[in-house]
């Protein structure tokens, strides 16, 4: 994909549904009583993952106008799942089939195959299931059922281990209790509360008894993971705006918006409401004379999928932007530091790895280059926003890898600079 550099953004965009809240959706109606209606879902490869490992289990799906009608079927064991590129799957979907008397075999693609599954395999295997991994990563190999409630505090900040362990924990004998070692995004909670869970929250820990679900009717905010690149471009060129509609605003999601703000672009919500227990609300972002700012451990959490399209808009700062406590940036879809360290230097940026993290010194103007993209989306997708205002051509090399999350990305973001 060659983009080419404008003079400023405007516009509305109606982002893709949120990806984290239709995994959750989908999975958690495969394990209810009765049918739960999802709208909203984005037409994003991952999610078709999940929707296929699920059907592969059993699950009964029929796709009706617009929206996904999933209800649980007979539990199929002994099936291989590809989870394709998607941690969220093959986590998620690890913890769901601990709870079971089933046994399934976890596969995915050369990146997923890469990143880390004992810290799922580990509490599952606390918790009674049997679970052998290759060495840490996939092929994994879960054999379920028999699971005893457990006390156990996270040993990463990482939602899909959370939510691997409550959905496991609805399956065992006594409760369960997390603790976190930040708060990290609450979607499975406020989704498994929907769904008549018996699920208790104190400031330290998540208390979940065993119990059933009952199938709902959950729609699916915008992502603001995807909104973030529109807003990040908005923030950064003269004069641009971008009006995000019906965008989740979710708080442990919201690091980007806030982070945009300390820097100096304006953010505004109107049209507040609630969907299926998550805050949804039209977003605008405005550009500013950016500043730089820190961010550290206790706020990544909110925004580490955002981190790569931050470090873009710190080449605009002025000052030096630090991001620290960043480490889990290396075993995403890329190692996320490495990637976007390398792809700002080819534009010109004055950016530096740090074990956790990296560090900007701005404003710098940035100049077209080819970019890899090491077929992470995200990075694919932060690397055109700043070809908006590299000067010259900026090309992004395997761009298709916004499939995963966001198919017509490329459309949108060209509505927006006519
Ligand atoms: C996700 C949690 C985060 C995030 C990922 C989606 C989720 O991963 O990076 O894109 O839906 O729970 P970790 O739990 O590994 O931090």
């Amino acid at each position: 994909m060659i983009v080419e550099p404008v003079q400023r953004v405007a516009g509305t965009v109606r982002v893709p549904g949120d990806k984290s809240i239709a995994h959750r959706a989908l999975m958690l109606g495969a394990l209810a009583d009765g049918e739960q209606t999802v709208r909203g879902v984005p037409d994003a490869a991952d999610v078709a993952s999940t929707l296929t490992c699920l059907q592969a289990l059993g699950a009964e799906v029929r796709t009706v106008g617009g929206e996904i009608r999933i209800r649980r079927g007979t539990w199929r064991s002994g099936q291989t799942l590809d989870a394709g590129n998607s941690g969220t799957t093959v986590r998620l979907l690890s913890g769901l089939v601990a709870g079971l008397s089933i046994q399934a075999t976890f596969t995915g693609d050369s990146s997923l195959s890469q990143r880390p599954m004992e810290r799922i395999a580990g509490p599952l295997r606390k918790m009674g299931a049997s679970v052998s991994t290759t060495e840490g990563h996939l092929p994994i190999t879960i054999e379920g059922g028999g699971l005893k409630g457990i006390r156990y505090r996270l040993l990463v900040a990482s939602a899909q281990v959370k939510s691997a362990i409550m959905f496991a924990a609805l399956n065992a004998d006594t409760e369960t209790t997390l603790q976190e070692p930040v708060a990290t995004r609450d979607h499975s909670e406020r989704m498994l509360r929907a769904m008549g869970a018996d699920l208790t929250r104190s400031s330290h820990a998540i208390t979940i008894r065993p119990g059933t679900l009952r199938g709902t009717e959950v729609d699916v905010p915008g992502d603001i993971s995807s909104a973030a690149f529109f807003a990040v471009a908005a923030a950064c060129l003269r004069d641009s705006y971008v009006r995000l509609e019906h965008t989740g605003v979710n708080p442990t999601r919201t690091g980007i918006l806030e982070a945009l703000e300390a820097m100096g672009a304006t953010v505004t919500f109107e049209n507040k409401t609630e969907r299926a227990g998550e805050p949804v609300a039209d977003v605008t972002v405005r550009s500013g004379e950016l500043r730089a700012i820190e961010i550290d451990a206790t706020a990544v959490p909110a925004l580490i999928d955002e981190l790569p399209v931050l470090a873009v808009a710190a080449t605009q700062a002025r000052g030096t932007t630090v991001v620290s406590g960043a480490g889990e940036l290396r075993h995403k879809e890329s190692d996320r530091i490495a990637t976007i360290v390398d792809a700002l230097s080819r534009l010109g940026a004055n950016i530096e790895a740090r074990e956790d993290g990296f560090v900007v010194h701005g404003p710098t103007p940035l100049a077209g280059a080819t970019l890899p993209s090491g077929g992470d989306h995200r990075i694919a997708m932060a690397m055109a926003v700043a070809g908006l205002f590299a000067s010259g051509r900026t090309a992004i090399e395997e761009s298709a890898a916004v499939q995963i999350s966001y198919p017509g990305f490329f459309d949108d973001l060209q509505t927006l600079t006519r």
